[in-house]
């Protein structure tokens, strides 16, 4: 169903090559004047459109959409994790929010290790232990107070009908549902809106209890959540579990505004999120690296182009293990990873011929002054205010602990931290001291909404859920974009490949990668394994003739709606 409706907005347009005078055929997304939505359900998309339409700026489309989504898309909308969002206003000014969750007071550095100093590793992935404190909620009552226009009662009525009013499960919802059925149980002593049900497409899931505490949220803002009923519920619940988080951690929490990370490439700015996302760092030292090695000559994911990517992604994770964590708890090196001199030496190992194994290669030598699942959705308005967040419960429906009487889904963020040093988390990444477990502190993250500007006018908002794989798969849609001239629909459909310095292997699109290619780089020393696929890119384009393209990944439910 996904792809039928995908079908019936994404255009094939003949045109002329900006290299030559041939007819191609391109693949476009849907195309609107005055703004864009793109996101991970179709519901949510029309709420936001709808707020543009009524006269909302992106700002407070993306709030209602944010809303939305905890309703509609349960296993990673929400208002139980949190994220980071890249705001650009129509005037040029770039600023970006953490709203990351924080380890609750009562958490310690070796919470997950037993008493030989085993880790434990699905104690920080399933359960009240592995919650981490929300900080959507904040994250949301920030960007609408700072830069929202409409009422927030406004914005948060959608939610509160979808949630009353129920609505549709797809195919993929219910095989979720499903899948993780086993897990809800195990989890929660009492029956969850969830479970109970042999679900199939088409059912209309209720959920009246979020109703009541997204009306709570209208009514008391802040205190809707971190205080009053709904923080009595979490505290409720997290006893019943053997929780750390409580009252008082839900009353500490605050979204912070963050310095946003520049970079450029190839004469267009790229903004994007600093710490605790390693994504900003990690993405402009890719963009530096492709630059530098002149990756646009080489041809759209040919054996050079992937060879190259690969080792700039060996060395970049490797940097992030050591090098990055929460800067309020962590002396971040920010400044010498971005330093060209730096990267430029970084890179210099690199053999244009062969791999290089990742055993050999370390973090980056920094002087030290001092001692599976997301989503993303994008929003531009007439005025090209734009909005770019990607916000999640980590693991699909987060820890999949639901709040009994409160009506959502708590995270399990508490997994992304280095829980020993050199044991892999979920994604397989592994970290040090720099982002070990302390009371308060944000745990790493891959995050990365990006705003990209050209000659000073806003030109692309984008970003992905994927885990490790977020940060590889905005550097290759940017490269789609800029380097090849892809339509934004080509761009986040194209296939991908990822590497993240350990494990050893890169990982490929599978089917959609050639055989030859791939025999080409295991002979250059890579170590290669498929997967089904990578990254989920959406976002909006600015395109010619003052129009916007917005585009989500054709393989789900993601859309983009524009007007
Ligand atoms: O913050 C991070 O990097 C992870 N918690 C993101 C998790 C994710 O993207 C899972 N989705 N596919």
């Amino acid at each position: 169903m996904g792809r039928i409706l995908l079908l019936l907005c994404v255009f094939i347009i003949a045109c002329r090559s900006p290299k030559s005078d041939e007819v191609i055929e391109q693949v476009v997304g849907p195309i609107a004047q005055n703004g864009m939505v793109s996101c991970a359900h179709p519901l949510a998309a029309e709420v936001g459109r709808d707020i543009l339409q009524m006269g909302g700026n992106a700002f407070d489309a993306a709030v209602a959409v944010h809303f939305a989504l905890a309703v509609v898309y349960p296993g990673a909308g929400n208002i139980g994790g949190g994220g980071f969002a890249v705001l650009r206003t129509a005037e040029g000014q770039v600023s970006s929010i953490d709203f990351r969750e924080t380890a609750p007071r009562l958490s310690s550095r070796d919470m997950f290790l037993d008493s030989s100093g085993n880790p434990l590793p699905m104690k920080s992935r399933l359960g009240h232990l592995s919650v981490g404190v929300p900080g959507s909620v904040d994250g949301m009552l920030q960007i609408h107070d700072s830069l929202g226009s409409l009422a927030l009662e406004q914005l948060l009525q959608p939610a509160i009908t979808l949630a009353t009013k129920g609505f549709s499960l797809y195919k993929w919802d219910v095989e979720m549902l499903k899948e993780f059925s086993t897990d809800f149980a195990e989890v929660n002593i009492g029956p969850t809106p969830f479970t109970g049900k042999n679900w199939v497409p088409g059912d209309t899931l209720y959920l009246p209890e979020l109703a009541e505490t997204i009306k709570r949220i209208s009514s008391d803002r802040r205190d809707g959540f971190y205080a009053g009923t709904t923080a009595d519920l979490i505290s409720a619940e997290m006893k019943k579990g053997n929780g750390l988080l409580d009252y008082i951690d839900l009353k500490g929490y605050r979204s912070i505004w963050r310095p946003v990370i520049k970079g450029d490439y190839r004469g267009y700015a790229v903004y994007c999120m600093g710490p605790p996302s390693s994504g900003g760092i990690a993405l402009i030292q890719l963009l530096e690296g492709a630059e530098l090695k002149n990756i646009s000559s080489l041809g759209h994911n040919t054996v050079k182009t992937l060879h190259y990517i690969t080792e700039l992604e060996r060395r970049v994770y490797a940097d992030r293990a050591s090098h990055l964590g929460d800067p309020d708890y962590y002396m971040v090196p920010q400044e010498q990873l971005l330093d060209p001199g730096y990267l430029k030496i970084r890179y210099s190992s690199i053999n244009p011929d062969e791999a290089t194994r990742s055993a050999n290669i370390k973090e980056g030598y920094v002087e030290m002054i001092e001692s599976t699942e997301t989503t993303h959705f994008t929003v531009v308005d007439k005025n090209r205010n734009a909005v770019s967040v990607t916000t999640t419960l980590n693991g699909y429906f987060g820890s999949k602990v639901y709040v009994d009487g409160a009506g959502f889904l708590l995270n399990n963020q508490m997994d992304d931290f280095s829980i020993k040093p050199g044991v892999p988390n979920q994604f397989g990444l592994v970290g040090d001291s720099a982002n070990a477990i302390e009371p308060g502190k944000r745990m790493l993250s891959s995050m990365t909404p990006t705003i990209v500007e050209k000659e000073g006018e806003f030109f692309l908002a984008i970003g992905t859920p994927g885990g490790s794989t977020i940060i590889t798969s905005v550097f290759q849609g940017l490269m789609n974009i800029i380097d090849h001239e892809m339509t934004l629909q080509e761009a986040v459909d194209a296939p991908k490949m990822h590497h993240q310095w350990q494990p050893e292997y890169v990982l490929y699109d599978s089917g959609q990668f050639n055989a030859l290619l791939v025999d080409s780089l295991r002979k250059m020393g890579h170590d290669m394994k498929p997967r089904g696929h990578l990254g989920y890119l959406s976002g909006v384009l600015s395109i010619e003739n003052g129009n916007l393209e917005g585009a989500a990944d054709s393989r789900g439910y993601s859309t983009a709606k524009g007007y």
